[in-house]
This record gives structure tokens, C-alpha cells and sequence, in this order.
């Protein structure tokens, strides 16, 4: 395979512009007003995927928002690449910590990006690294060099749990059929110590609400007499965890996977300042379980965070009430082994069991998914490493990552196929966070890495 740099040198300014404009459409899934937006978008991927050279593609309908598939088929005998991606983006919130507005992309030069970087919700999660993927076959498909065939299934749902996307995937096995499925959803250590991601974590995702009394009090006339139910939902989660940051919900820790000693000491190989790390979050030091470092704790340990709290009056200057409720959104990430429905339940059991009396509580699970974990000594991994080197001169780092993307575990489970994730973002492209944005030279060098990977995975499948 021939190198796509000049290619993508000439293209370049069109390559963006495109992807600009993908990102102007506020595809928004978890909100329902945007639904016509979702749809638009869905059209939009369509559309540049029949550009980029695909042979069919589809909008495949579904309960909730369609996904886009299509496909390239030039010989049964090669190989097939299934690519994943998702075309929905997280709600902008807060926008008034936006610098620009969400969905008006501008380019800004970082410290990270003197290249500069294109501002906007999606640019990096997932519609930018998406669309590289969509780029690269424009190169191969135009320049004549696509070694093989390439499945493409682009979802709207993942931001809100994929909720549609596994009955897709059990209905259409045979369609969906590959050799590896390659995903660019994830980051990378740093621009010049490129990674490759061996691990997700699985995700618990529940709501709480606690009920006190039938309506709000006044905080003078009761206040003391009866259970503030706001109190009382601080204390129980607090009780969450112990004073070395353990879980303490019965069970939690009953499957979890252990890393041997020299498993972590390989992990501890990666480059990691801490120093940097809590500057660059304006804290003046980390914080987490005992017993664990900071890239331990945020990729190979179980977590229990809450989201969102609420309730009683939040409105200007005081007033004075109890709350007849209060809720919580608390997300818990799992790792290998740990099955999210059973934490679930473990979770709810616990939760209802520590209540105390004069409150009721309701735990309504929302979404979740199985850790994965990819081996590096796949095919599919040989040939990522081949093609990082290729394009970024060094070997990539296996680096196993804290966010979750639930439907690969379930890819694995009903397809038979190993997930490559060869993410391009990095941790500081604020993704969920006002002000995200993708680096210009992530984003091109994404285009460059991916046909090599094509490249290498089909001869070493000779
Ligand atoms: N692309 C992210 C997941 C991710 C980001 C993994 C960076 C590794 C590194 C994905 O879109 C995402 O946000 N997933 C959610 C879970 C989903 C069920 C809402 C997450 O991790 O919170
Ligand atoms: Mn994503
Ligand atoms: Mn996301």
C-alpha cells in the first residue's frame, strides 16, 4: 500500500470542510427534539459513504434510530473489515462554558494541537473518527488499492446504550460477517507515543430516588422531625465506599479479574506523569482506591461514581424546604469477568437494604454492557502495530482505556470476530465536556493509518 500522505496533502482542505459540515448537524440522541437531526445525519453518512466508493449502502430502520450500513465486496476470498462507528454525539450541556458554539465548528490552535484543532460536539466522539474511516476508503477505493472488502455500520444510539443495535447485529449475523471489526472510538497516550487500545470497561448505569415525605416541608416546622430525604440520599452514598475507596456493596468485588504483578509492571511502562495530570485538571492531587495507581484505577478497576444529584430547591437565594424527593444518575464501570446485570441487581439489593426507616427508595436500572478486552496477539492487533509503525515510525503501546463502548463485548459474543480499536483522540479532547475538539493532525494521520492496517491485515491473512 502506497502511502496516503500526498493524497491526503491535496484533499486535505476538502477533508475538513467535510467533516465540518457533518458536524454542524446537532445529532443529539439522547434528546428527542432532534430526532430530524438524527435522521439527517444518518442521510449524510449515507451519502459520503456511496462518494467514498461503497457499493450499497442502507438506512437500516430500526425502534429507534436507524443505522447506516454499507459495503464494499470486491472478492469473496479476501478478507472482510467490519467498521463501527456512531454518528450520535452527547448533549452539549452546559453551553454556556462553550468558548464557540457546539455545533458552529471553528479550528483553534492548542498547546497539544499547534496544528489546530476543530472545536465542536462530535468532532472527536465519534463523528471525526469516524469520518477518517470514510476517508480512508475514498483513498484506496480512488486511488485503486483496496486490498480487501469493508463492511461499514455506523450507528445513531450509542451515546444513549446502543439500545437497537444488538437486535440488528442477531438478526443480520450472516450480512455482518468479517474477519475483524475495527473501531476508531477511543484515544491515544499522546501524538508522538502512539497506543493502541486493548481494553474497555463495562458499564453499570442505574437511577435512584428516594422518597420522604408526600410533599416539600417547611425546613423550620419539620425540619429535624422527620427524614430529609436529600440527607439521607447523601449518606447512603457516601456509605458507598469505604475510607480506602473500596466499593462496599456485598459481592462487588467477587469477579473481578486480577492483573499478575508483572501485568501491571508492563502497564506501569507507559509513559504517565502525574504531576502533569493533576495539572491539567487543576487539582492538587489524585484521588482513588488504595492499593492502586492512577492509570490502574481508571482502567482496571471497577468504579461507582454518581452522575447527577438533584432535588429541593436550586433556584436563587435560599428557601427554606425539605424535599419530598431526591434522585441520583450513578454509573459503575466494570471490568473483565464482572457481568453488569448481576452488579446491577447486587447494586439495587444493597441500595434498598441500607434505606433507613421514613424514607422509600426506587433503583431504575438504565443501560450497561460487558467489559472487553482484545489479546495482543491476535492477527488483527499484528497488523494495527504494523501500520502504526508505519505511519508514526514507533511501535504502538497496547493501553487498556476506562470508558466503555458496551456492544463490543456483544460484537465478540454473536460475530466470533476480535475488536481493533484504533483510536486517534486524546484524553484532553474534552469528549462529554464543553469545549471538545479533535486535533487536524490526528485527525489526517488517522486517514494515513488506517489503509495500512487494511494493507497489513490482508496479507497476513494469506
Ligand atoms: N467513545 C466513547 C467511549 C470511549 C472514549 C472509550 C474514550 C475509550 C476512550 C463512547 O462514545 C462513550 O462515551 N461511551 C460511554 C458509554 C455509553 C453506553 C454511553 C461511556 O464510556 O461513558
Ligand atoms: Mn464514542
Ligand atoms: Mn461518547
Amino acid at each position: 500500500m502506497k502511502s496516503a500522505k500526498s493524497y491526503i496533502e491535496k484533499n486535505k482542505n476538502r477533508f475538513l470542510d467535510e467533516l465540518i459540515e457533518l458536524l454542524k448537524i446537532p445529532s443529539i440522541s439522547a434528546d428527542s427534539a432532534y430526532k430530524k437531526d438524527m435522521l439527517k445525519t444518518a442521510e449524510a453518512v449515507k451519502k459520503q459513504l456511496e462518494k467514498a466508493g461503497c457499493d450499497t449502502v442502507e438506512i437500516c430502520e430500526t425502534p429507534g434510530y436507524p443505522i447506516v450500513y454499507g459495503e464494499k465486496m470486491i472478492d469473496k476470498k479476501l478478507p472482510t473489515i467490519l467498521v463501527y462507528g456512531h454518528y450520535d454525539v452527547q448533549p452539549p450541556d452546559p453551553l454556556d462554558l462553550w468558548e464557540s458554539p457546539p455545533f458552529e465548528p471553528v479550528i483553534k490552535k492548542t498547546k497539544l494541537h499547534p496544528e489546530g484543532a476543530i472545536f465542536a460536539r462530535g468532532s472527536c466522539d465519534d463523528k471525526g473518527q469516524m469520518y477518517m474511516h470514510v476517508k480512508a476508503l475514498e483513498y484506496m477505493t480512488k486511488t485503486d488499492q483496496l486490498p480487501c472488502n469493508v463492511k461499514f455500520m455506523i450507528e445513531g444510539e450509542e451515546e444513549v446504550g446502543s439500545k437497537n443495535l444488538a437486535g440488528f447485529v442477531a438478526k443480520n449475523k450472516k450480512k455482518l460477517a468479517n474477519d475483524v471489526i475495527l473501531i476508531s472510538d477511543t484515544g491515544m497516550i499522546a501524538n508522538d507515543t502512539p497506543s493502541i487500545t486493548t481494553g474497555l470497561r463495562g458499564l453499570s448505569y442505574v437511577e435512584v430516588e428516594v422518597t420522604g415525605p408526600n410533599r416539600d416541608l417547611h425546613s423550620g416546622l419539620y425540619g429535624g422531625a422527620v427524614a430529609n430525604p436529600i440527607n439521607v440520599l447523601a449518606k447512603m452514598i457516601a456509605s458507598l465506599h469505604d475510607k480506602n475507596n473500596h466499593i462496599t456493596i456485598p459481592g462487588f468485588y467477587d469477579e473481578v479479574e486480577k492483573l499478575s504483578k508483572k501485568e501491571r509492571e508492563k502497564m506501569a511502562e507507559a509513559p504517565f506523569n502525574l504531576k502533569d495530570y493533576e495539572k491539567a485538571l487543576d487539582i492538587d492531587a489524585v484521588y482513588g482506591e488504595k492499593g492502586y495507581s492512577t492509570n490502574e484505577r481508571n482502567s482496571i478497576r471497577p468504579t461507582l461514581d454518581v452522575n447527577g444529584i438533584w432535588g429541593g430547591y436550586i433556584g436563587e437565594g435560599a428557601k427554606t424546604v425539605i424535599a419530598g424527593k431526591a434522585f441520583a444518575k450513578i454509573s459503575m464501570r466494570l471490568v473483565p469477568n464482572q457481568d453488569w446485570k448481576k452488579i446491577t441487581e447486587l447494586f439495587k439489593n444493597h441500595f434498598e437494604s441500607i434505606a433507613p426507616k421514613g424514607v422509600r427508595v426506587k433503583v431504575t436500572p438504565h443501560h450497561g454492557g460487558q467489559a472487553y478486552v482484545t489479546p495482543i496477539d491476535s492477527l488483527g492487533y499484528k497488523a494495527a502495530e504494523k501500520a502504526y509503525e508505519e505511519t508514526f515510525g514507533k511501535m504502538p503501546i497496547p493501553q487498556r482505556s476506562g470508558g466503555s463502548i458496551p456492544i463490543v463485548a456483544l460484537f465478540e459474543k454473536e460475530l466470533k470476530s476480535k475488536t481493533i480499536l484504533m483510536g486517534f483522540g486524546l484524553d484532553s479532547d474534552a469528549i462529554h465536556s464543553p469545549n471538545e475538539h479533535f486535533g487536524i493532525w490526528n485527525y489526517l494521520k488517522g486517514i494515513e493509518t488506517i489503509p495500512q492496517f487494511y494493507h497489513f491485515f490482508t496479507e497476513m491473512s494469506k
